[in-house]
């Protein structure tokens, strides 16, 4: 259980390269915290085995926003590539590039074929690094996910990317969050 991924190297490894990397922005830094903290209370939906492998990558998810991580401006291609680079377990590096619903922002800004050379699985770990992300605020606070997307869409503004999406976005984003609630209540 949450013990099980603490222990595991791979999520002090991520929870160390993320504060290295995100260290200039703390706001970041606090959200990703934030997300890694949810990811482990959603963790009984996933599989005692993947477990380790979701705090990781909720420790990792947002990494390529890094100015030294910027290759293409789109931080979980960004991010991902990084992490492939540094020889990452692909796992961890296709959830980093698809982690809440990445590939209908990528269609928009014209990234989706560069974006698709990482796999997406839906599954439960993906979704339940989506819903961590999409419940916690920038700040790393809890947040519902009307309310998460309400703040995306103040923050970055209708002509953005991520707003742009969203016609295609919300919808798996709400699905995955009512899969996961299922999961939790099944436990
Ligand atoms: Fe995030």
């Amino acid at each position: 259980m949450a013990d099980d991924a603490t222990r595991s190297p791979l999520v002090p490894r991520a929870r160390a390269l993320t504060l290295q990397v995100l260290a200039c922005d703390r706001v970041r830094a606090d959200h990703s915290a934030g997300v890694a903290a949810r990811a482990l209370a959603l963790s009984p939906t996933v599989p005692a085995a993947d477990r380790d492998t979701l705090v990781a990558a909720a420790w990792l998810h947002d990494i390529g926003y890094a100015a030294e991580l910027n290759e293409t401006g789109f931080h979980p291609l960004d991010g991902a590539r990084y992490l492939r680079d540094h020889g990452w377990p692909a796992r961890v590096c296709d959830l980093v590039a698809h982690h809440s619903g990445a590939r209908f922002v990528a269609e928009v800004t014209g990234l989706g074929e560069q974006l698709s050379r990482f796999g997406f699985v839906e599954d439960a770990v993906s979704d339940a690094l989506t819903v961590a992300d999409q419940t916690t605020g920038p700040h790393g606070e809890a947040l519902s996910l009307d309310g998460r997307l309400r703040e995306k869409r103040d923050r970055h503004g209708a002509d953005s990317p991520t707003v742009r999406a969203c016609p295609q976005r919300d919808p798996y984003l709400r699905a995955a969050a009512d899969r996961v609630e299922q999961r939790l209540r099944l436990q």
